[in-house]
Parts: structure tokens; sequence; C-alpha cells
């Protein structure tokens, strides 16, 4: 049988819409609650240094009223250790943080990257919060992860998402290789960024894998189809994909 293969939604870019006219509609609490009644596992928002999407009001909010595992992305940085230790969420994805970005475009460097890297994870882990660090596929990222103590990754599948053809499959073996190393190490492996119904299933059948977390394609999908119906069928496809990877059916059809 197929482990499981949970899905955190990502409700920044409802936020965004809402900030676009600085009111209170749409509200991404409101799409939080929605999300898990449509079958998701977890609720992820990123709360940048510029606040571009969530506040720190719908932080309190989304701590409150959310019945489900909230996972804060945020950068180590000593104002976002003081939120998320005021906090305590179930989850922190330490993320690196540009303000000119318009997303975050590469992952964490975990082999020779911030000094604030490793007391951020210890505080957080001894804080009781599960910490995940958000890095480039790579087996070299994945073991300096191991060595700074994360019990979790989330691999940065931008690349492949905007790869084609045989870029795409390149990619696709690094974040094979990395989920195995995850799963040599005892890390949990995760995975995000640009998924979508199109290239989500190679991903979902990568068998160390253990969450999925998605945003934009969903938000922007739910315009089209509805939140709850965009999410279910991420959700089948998530699963089909998983059921057809135990059996080895799974492949690049891109
Ligand atoms: N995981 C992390 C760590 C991210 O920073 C993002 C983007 O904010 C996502 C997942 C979700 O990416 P997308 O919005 O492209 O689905």
């Amino acid at each position: 049988m197929a482990r499981y293969l949970r899905l955190g939604v990502n409700i920044d870019h409802v936020a965004t819409v809402r900030n676009a006219r600085g009111g209170s509609h749409p509200d991404p609490v409101r799409a939080a609650v929605m999300a898990i009644q449509a079958g998701a596992d977890g609720i992820t928002a990123h709360l940048r240094e510029d606040r571009r999407h969530i506040t720190d009001a719908d932080l309190d909010r989304l701590m409150r009223e959310v019945r489900a595992p909230f996972n804060l992305e945020m950068a180590a940085t000593d104002e976002m250790l003081r939120i998320a230790l005021a906090h305590r969420p179930h989850a922190v994805c330490l993320v690196p943080e540009r303000r000119e970005e318009r997303t975050t475009e590469g992952g964490l460097d975990a082999v020779a990257g911030p000094a604030s890297l490793a007391p951020a994870v210890r505080t957080l882990r001894e804080a009781g919060i599960r910490v995940s660090l958000f890095i480039e596929p790579t087996v070299e990222q994945v073991e300096a992860a191991a060595a700074l103590g994360a019990p979790a990754v989330e691999l940065h599948t931008g690349a492949y998402c905007h790869a084609a053809g045989d870029g795409a499959a390149r990619e696709l073996a690094r974040i094979v290789a990395a989920a195995a190393r995850c799963d040599a190490l005892g890390l949990e492996c995760h995975a995000g960024h640009g998924l979508t119904y199109d290239n989500v299933a190679p991903i979902a059948a990568i068998e160390p894998m253990a969450e999925l977390n998605i945003g934009h394609f969903l938000v922007g999908e739910a315009v089209f189809i509805g939140l709850e119906a965009s999410i279910r069928r991420m959700r089948a496809v998530m699963e089909g994909a998983r059921a057809a990877g135990a059996t080895g059916l799974i492949g690049l059809s891109r």
C-alpha cells in the first residue's frame, strides 16, 4: 500500500487578491476553513517581511479559527522567530527571502547558508515546532539540512515545473535522488512550488514524499471551478498518482 501523501494548501494568494483593494474580501481565513473541508490536510502561509500576502492579524486568526495543522513559511530572522514562538504553529518552513523577488525563487543554501539557520532550527525545535528547510533538490542540500538538525525538508520544485521535455526529466531525476537521500537519512520529505494538475503526478508518485504544499495554481483555478473543487481535483490527481506509483505505472507524460 502506498504511503499517505498530505496536501498543504497555501492561501497566500487569497490574501494577495484581498490586498489589491485593501479591504477584507476575499478572506484568507475563510479560504483556509474551506480548504480543510475540501480535503486539505493542513494550511500553509508565508508571513513575509513586507507582509505582501498575509498579515499579522491574519496569522492570529488562522491560529485561532483553523482546526488543522498550520505550517508557517518564514525567513530565519529575529522578528519571525519571535512571531513563531508567540504563536507556536504546528510547523515552520524556513525559506530564503529577498524583498525584490516576485515569489520564493530558489531554495535556502543549507550548505553555505546564513549563520542564522542552525540556531533558528534549534530554537524552533526546542519549542516543539516541526521545522523544515526549503532547499534546492540536491543530495548535497539534503545532507546539509540533516547536519543542521532539521527533521524535514521541502524540495523546491520550481525548476522542474518550469522545464520541458528532457529538462523536466532531468529535474525530476534530481528530485527523486534528493527524496531517496531524505529517506536514507530519516528526514521527512516535502515538496512544493509551481505544482499544477499537469505536473504534480510524477512528484506525488515519489515514494518517500510525505507532503506537498500547493498554492498559486489552486487559488487561480478556484476562479474557474471554485476553491473546494480545485482542491478536491488536486487531491484526486495526487492520490491517483500515488496508487499508480506504487505499482510502477507512473511516468513523465508532459
Ligand atoms: N512551498 C514553499 C516553501 C513556498 O515558498 C511556496 C510559494 O510560496 C509554495 C510551497 C507554494 O508554491 P505555489 O504557490 O507555486 O504552489
